[in-house]
């Protein structure tokens, strides 16, 4: 069965009171809008169609871009969620399934689970029953017990307002059947703002079935202010942290990690408190994680210790070495294996092979530093020149670097030499040669 899907988000969210819009505000480490999108893909929609409004449109259709299938319409003014529908004038698949932009909750599961339970019917609605129904339409039942129409929270007199079974703003149906019943609904409210929740009652005048399927409360969650953006977060935190804690990976408190959709994390790997790993990161087994460190984008292999405080984002440490604290390792950076670098290290488009140290406070940047090479505190690769040019300083193996060292790149160091402590190289160093820059060093007796 074929199927595309019209995805909500042209409204104005100003219940968010924030300048961003609403559907890129971050639940994890993604826009509300990109949970949807990959949802609905995982769960089979051929294309995406996203309503929005022209205001919004230069900071979202960077989507367009990321996804295949994705395509935006805009709705020229908010008049309503049915008027936000006929915005899409492509022609569809078959099927549609319409959704708001504001469900990040929604998964593939239960999407597959309501489109399939109901391909034969050409309309069907998501609910679910809630205690507190709160601001939801509601699912209003004729005396059979079956769907008569869905009136929203506003505009439901005392007993309508007490119904528990409340609309997720989740759709399916034939795409044809939609679009002509929204049709002429059009027709009827062209002065005022008109409601998608009106194609029930519009169905069953045209005699069409309207089928009703029980979903889950996280297809239901909507975020309408900055309290649910908090409650969505948490609640996709905690998720991901349980599948991961299923799986053998350790937490000191899964209810203070935040870990991303996308991460992995192997089995055997300990996470203490206020971590954050986000984006296409993998951690191999073994390794711990301490509190208050950020990792993006990066891999991390097997029996690597990351201490408090480290900041890592595109970085690849092949494992069984141990970072930080207060490290910070910026893109490009490479780390082989049996590796140490210790507090206030900071390295960017450097590569430190197998056995390499930097204990403490360093700047290594558009480096190479050898198998085995030990780096002394202090030591400072200058690679930014006064022609605004980056250069490369490439350090063989077994070199002894002395503290407080500066190598004014770009310039080489072969295998086995020795640095003084102290020194400026401005030039390339032999293989087990020393370089040494002294000044003279005077002792005046008796100077006070
Ligand atoms: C809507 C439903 C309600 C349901 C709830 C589930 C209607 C009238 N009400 O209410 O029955 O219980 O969702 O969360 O459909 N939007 C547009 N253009 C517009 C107006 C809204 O694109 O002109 C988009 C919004 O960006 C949002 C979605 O449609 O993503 C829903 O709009 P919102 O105002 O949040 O509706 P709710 O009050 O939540
Ligand atoms: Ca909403």
């Amino acid at each position: 069965m074929k199927w595309d899907a019209i995805v909500l988000a042209a409204g104005q969210g100003t219940r968010m009171k924030s300048k961003t819009p609403k559907v890129l505000h971050l639940v994890g480490d993604l826009p509300m809008i990109e949970r949807t999108i990959k949802a609905l893909k995982s769960a089979g929609s051929q294309n995406i169609h996203i309503v929005i409004s022209e205001d919004i449109k230069l900071k979202i259709l960077y989507l367009n871009e990321k996804y295949e299938n994705v395509f935006f319409h805009i709705q020229k003014e908010a008049l309503g969620t049915a008027d936000a529908v006929l915005s899409v004038k492509t022609k569809l698949s078959e099927k549609v399934l319409i959704c708001n932009g504001d469900h990040p909750l929604m998964n593939s599961k239960d999407i597959k689970d309501f489109i399939s339970d109901l391909s034969e019917f050409k309309l069907s609605v998501a609910y679910v029953k809630l205690k507190s129904p709160g601001s939801f339409g509601r699912i209003v039942l004729n005396d059979q017990g079956q769907i008569k129409s869905i009136v929203e929270a506003k505009d439901c007199n005392p007993e309508q307002f007490k119904i528990q079974n409340v609309n997720t703003g989740i759709y399916f149906g034939s795409s044809d059947q939609i679009f002509s019943c929204l049709n002429e609904l059009s027709l009827q409210n062209r002065d005022s703002e008109f409601y998608l929740t009106d194609i029930v009652e519009k169905s069953l005048e045209q005699s069409i079935k309207v089928h009703c399927f029980k979903t889950t409360e996280e297809m239901a969650f909507g975020v309408n202010d900055p309290v649910a953006l908090y409650q969505a977060n948490e609640k996709a935190h905690f998720q991901k942290n349980l599948s991961l804690l299923a799986s053998g990976v350790r937490f000191l408190n899964p209810k203070a990690t935040y870990i991303g959709e996308d991460v992995e994390i192997e089995p055997d790997v300990y996470l203490e408190a206020n971590v954050y790993i986000y984006g296409k990161t993998k951690i191999g087994s073994g390794s711990t994680i301490e509190s208050g460190v950020h990792i993006k984008d990066s891999l991390i292999g097997p029996n690597t210790i990351i201490k408090s405080g480290s900041y890592l984002e595109q970085v690849t440490v092949h494992g069984e070495s141990s970072i930080g604290p207060y490290a910070r390792l910026r893109e490009g950076t490479l780390v082989e294996k049996h590796v140490k670098l210790g507090n206030f290290v900071e390295t960017k488009k450097t590569t430190l092979k197998q056995g390499a140290k930097a204990g403490h406070q360093c700047y290594l940047g558009d480096t190479e530093v050898g198998e085995n090479t030990n780096i002394g505190a202090g030591t400072i690769t200058c690679n930014f020149a006064v022609d605004e040019k980056k250069y490369r300083t490439i350090i063989g193996k077994d070199v002894f670097i002395g503290s407080d060292t500066q190598i004014i790149a770009p310039v080489e160091i072969h295998d086995n030499a020795v640095v003084a402590a102290g020194s400026t190289v401005t030039k390339n160093v032999e293989a087990n040669s020393l370089y040494v820059t002294r000044a003279k060093s005077v002792v005046k007796k008796n100077y006070r």
